[in-house]
């Protein structure tokens, strides 16, 4: 054996060296830690949302200091803490631990880490139904996994997206920020969209102004209205949180559905 060889052996038999050798290459202290847009991520890879459609996104969902935000897979924080900037309490649901304190570290930069707050925790194992808002990047398929949870959330609740939509359940509003709308977002990933939880309304209500049947689809209505007679056909029937409102027999109708029961205003 020649003698540099046997040097080696020694210095891995050594205690020092085979603890050494047994651990995993230190990773780069906190701090320091810099992500790349297109890492990979559980079950989306990181990309940010361009700060104008952040912005928008909240605009959207009318964000206020009354609410409660949360973002699903949360990345560098910027929605959280633009959330918090405006006064509400926010949290960001994140899986990746780097991108947890790295958000952290960006809501104590900008000053709002009272409000702005970041679990590491799968956005699928998380109980969001305390939202408010809830604001997210994701995927279709994602969004469509969500999407039962979702509407079962209280009516009213805001859901805002980048880019992504959820399957048969058309956006309330779509803002395209990018060089086919308004030209302010010059990356890719430039629409918001935003749906509103409707109040479940579907079935047959029993009000002063007759029998009103409805057929809910999402947040859109259809069904009849009898009186005492006629049965008249119902159009433009909508449901936006718990606000109801159509048009029968030349009439627009209004009015608010709580816990299921239906009471017309107008
Ligand atoms: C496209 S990025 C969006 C980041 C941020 N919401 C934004 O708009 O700038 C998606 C983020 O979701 C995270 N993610 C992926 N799968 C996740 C999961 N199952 N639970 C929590 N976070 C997840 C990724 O690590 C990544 O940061």
């Amino acid at each position: 054996m020649s003698r540099l060889v046997l040097a080696l052996l020694l210095a891995v038999s050594s205690p020092l060296a085979f603890t050494q050798a047994q651990k995993a290459p230190a990773p780069a202290p906190a701090t320091t830690y810099e992500p790349s847009v297109g890492q990979e991520g559980k079950d989306v890879v990181w990309v940010p949302t361009p700060q104008v459609v952040v912005d928008k996104m909240l605009d959207m969902a009318k964000v206020t200091s009354e609410d409660f935000v949360m973002d699903l897979g949360s990345g560098d924080g910027r929605t959280v803490i633009t959330a918090a900037k405006r006064g509400a309490r926010a949290l960001g649901v994140e899986f990746n631990p780097n991108m947890v304190e790295l958000s952290k570290r960006n809501a104590a930069k900008e000053g709002v880490s009272e409000r702005a707050q970041f679990v590491k925790a799968d956005l699928f194992e998380t109980d969001f139904s305390k939202a408010t808002v809830i604001t997210m990047f994701l995927l279709p398929d994602i969004n469509l996994k969500l999407r039962p949870k979702i509407l079962n959330l209280k009516p009213g609740t805001r859901i805002v997206s980048n880019t992504f939509t959820m399957g048969d359940w058309k956006a309330d509003e779509t803002a395209d920020l990018g060089a086919g709308g308004n030209g302010n977002c010059n990356e890719s990933w430039c629409t918001a969209l935003l749906w509103i939880v409707p109040a479940k309304v579907g079935g047959t209500h029993k009000l002063p102004q007759g029998e009103l049947t409805l057929k809910q689809e999402y947040q859109m209505l259809s069904g009849t209205l009898r009186t005492e007679s006629k049965t008249i056909a119902i159009a433009n029937g909508r449901v936006r949180g718990e606000e109801i409102s159509f048009r029968a027999g030349g009439r627009d109708y209004r009015g608010r559905v709580t816990n299921g029961k239906v009471e017309l205003t107008k």
